[in-house]
Order: structure tokens, then sequence, then C-alpha cells
């Protein structure tokens, strides 16, 4: 399988690792191996059509360094599309967004979305890790160009973007086909997921964010996990995917954890659960009504005994009752073994 991968940061780099050190189980298992032939980051691009060397490159971005050194500066991942040939499209470019009075506000789904606009456009198939195209009226255009819009248009998959790899775009659409799904409820933000956990254990909130920031859990800026809007961007795309509703992140109600205060917390202790910033989807007359807020979740809820470093989600439906997932710790490749995922699954 020839490759384009644009962006080789965290999760781009570390799908390098994974495709590096799994080729010969790639290889012996479905017979398949991937080949690079090109890569962009925001220096540049480099391409091969015998392939690039995937070790070497993941090398070379973890010390901070362009791919352009092994091609040319300047080369932006749009025109790299142009100059090779490929099979598959790995998008792992950043999701600018950031939070001002009027809400958060993105970066437009850029570039990830001209990204796959493109590849699409050319009948590539697309494996997404960026949530950002897909939140800002991005999905339903790039449903159109693929696969979700006609049956044998070029696949588009994105599990990685939700949850990384925790399977829930995926059970939705694929493993709850023809369900009424009745209710949707996620704890899908890993940081507010230990920062609760640790103020249900008695911490006060600037203790319990300093230890998920040293921690590498809770970023340096925790902003869009903390007020809710990490939690939202990915019910969004839950909803568009297996809901089948044109949801947009306006559409949902987000209030984030920084109202969680003492009576709430000793709710959840009475209760045996636990406090989590529950992003849900529920039917009303005509569509879904998108929420995320605090919520006690008592011992008996699927959810109720998630652990510190835990995330979930629950689908209620009439054809295959209640179904959980619930995931652990994902180490740093989780959204780039998901990544894998979607694309194994494309060749099967
Ligand atoms: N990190 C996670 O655990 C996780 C989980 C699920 C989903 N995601 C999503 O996955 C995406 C990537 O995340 P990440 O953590 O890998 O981000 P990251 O570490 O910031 O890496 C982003 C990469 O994109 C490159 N880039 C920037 N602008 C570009 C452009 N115009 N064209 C091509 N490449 C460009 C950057 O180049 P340089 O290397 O030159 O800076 C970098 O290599 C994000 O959208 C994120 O929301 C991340």
């Amino acid at each position: 399988v020839r490759f384009v991968l644009a962006g080789a940061g965290h999760v781009g780099r570390t799908l390098l690792d994974i495709l590096a050190e799994r080729d010969p189980l790639l290889r012996e298992r479905y017979g398949v191996h991937f080949r690079c032939v090109g890569v962009a980051d925001s220096g540049g691009a480099a391409h091969a059509p015998g392939g690039l060397p995937l070790r070497a490159l993941a090398e070379l971005k973890r010390a901070r360094r362009s791919v352009a050194e092994l091609g040319t500066h300047g080369l932006g991942a749009l025109a790299l599309l142009d100059a090779v040939e490929a099979d598959l499209l790995f998008e792992a470019t950043p999701s600018p967004a950031h939070v001002g009075p009027g809400g958060v506000r993105g970066g437009g789904g850029e570039p990830g979305l001209s990204l796959a606009r493109a590849a699409l456009g050319r009948g590539m198939p697309v494996v997404m890790a960026s949530k950002g195209p897909l939140v800002e009226g991005g999905f339903a255009e790039l449903a159109a160009l693929s696969d979700w819009g006609a049956p044998g248009g070029p696949a588009l998959r994105f599990s990685g973007a939700v949850c990384g790899a925790m399977p829930t775009v995926n059970v939705g659409w694929r493993d709850l086909a023809a369900a009424r799904i009745t209710r949707v409820e996620g704890a899908l933000n890993l940081t507010t997921q230990l920062l609760l956990s640790r103020m249900l254990a008695g911490a006060p909130y600037p203790e319990a964010l300093a230890e998920a920031q040293g921690a590498g859990v809770a970023e340096p800026d925790p902003t869009l996990d903390v007020e809710g809007w990490d939690a939202a961007s990915k019910l969004v795309i839950l909803a568009n995917a297996a809901l089948g509703v044109p949801a947009r992140l306006s559409q949902v109600t987000v209030e984030g954890m920084r109202g969680v205060g003492p009576e709430l917390l000793a709710r959840a202790r009475a209760s045996g659960g636990r406090v989590s910033l529950l992003a849900t989807a529920e039917p009303d007359a005509e569509r879904y009504r998108l929420a995320v807020r605090p919520e006690v979740l008592p011992a008996d809820h699927p959810l109720g005994r998630l652990g510190a470093r835990e995330m979930g989600v629950v689908f209620r439906t009439d054809l295959y009752g209640t179904v959980t997932v619930v995931s652990g710790e994902q180490g740093p490749g989780g959204a780039s073994a998901a990544m894998l995922r979607d694309a194994l699954s494309l060749l099967r």
C-alpha cells in the first residue's frame, strides 16, 4: 500500500514507528506492506516512489527536524498529493482551536479539510486523525465526496479522531447497524476524567491539574479539555457518523467542569460512583439534543466505576440493548494504532 502521510508530529511519527515495527506481522497476517511514498510536515515534504525509510523518518521527526531535509523545503502537503501516486492518505495535521468570548473557534478545519477534500476528489481513500475538519461543517462535505455519501466512493475513516484507540465511531456506525440509538453517553476526555477522579479523592483543582500536567495527560493550557470543547467536538463527530445527524459544534450545549464543587463531589461519593464530564445525545422531536456537562454517575451506571485514566461510551439501542465500550491507558500510540486499524479495515 503506497501511502502519503500529512503531519508527522506525535500521531504521525508514532504511526511510522508502528508501521515499521509491525511490518513482519502485517505481511504475515494480512499480506500487506505499507510503503511511504510521500510525507509532509510544516516545513515541507519528501517523496520517493520506491518508499522512504520509516524508522529514519520517525527519528528525524523525534529530533525536531523537518522531512524537507530529505526532499523539498516549501513543498506543501497539497502539492505532494499531485506529485506522487499513492493508494491512501494518512492525515495527522493539527486541529487548531481556541476558546474566545463567542465560544470555540477553530482553524476552519485546515489544513486537514483541504487535504482530505483533495485526496477524495482524486478517488484516494483517506484515514484521518484530526477532529477539526469533521466538526465545523466539513463532515457533510467530506461525506459527500466519499463512501459515506455514495457506495463505491473512496473510503473516509476517522476512528482515531474520537478517543484514539477506544472504539467509538466504528461501533456506532458499523456494529449497531439498523438500530435506533436512543441515547449516547460518553466520558470522552481523559484529562477531565483524571482531574475529576483526583478531586473526588479530595485534591483541590489546582493540585489535580498540576499532577495531570506532570503526568503528561493535561496540556499546558487545558482550556479546551476543561471547558468541554474537546468532548463536544468528539460528540459532534459521533453524532454525524453514528447517529446520522448533521451536527455542528454550535449545536452542542457545553458546560465545562469549572463549576464542579463540593456539593456535586459529595453526591458522587455518596453514590459510590464518580463525576464525569459527560457527553450525551438524546433524541428530541427532530434530531438529537447534544450536551456536555458534569454529571454524577452512580456506581450502577456503566461508566460509574471508570478509573482515573479510563474513558468510556455507552450506546443505548433498541436492537442491541446497551453496548458499553471502556478503554484504559492507551500510551502515546492510541490514535496512531487507530489509523492502522482503519487502513487495514479498508484493505479487507
Ligand atoms: N495526540 C493525540 O493523542 C491525538 C489523539 C487523537 C487525535 N489527534 C489529532 O491528530 C492530529 C495530530 O495530532 P498530533 O498530536 O500529532 O499533533 P502535532 O504533534 O502537533 O503534529 C502535527 C504535525 O502536523 C504538521 N503540520 C503542521 N502544519 C502542516 C501543514 N500545513 N501541512 C502538513 N503538515 C503540517 C506538523 O509539522 P511540524 O512537525 O513541522 O511541526 C506536525 O508534524 C491533531 O489534529 C489532533 O487533534 C491527536
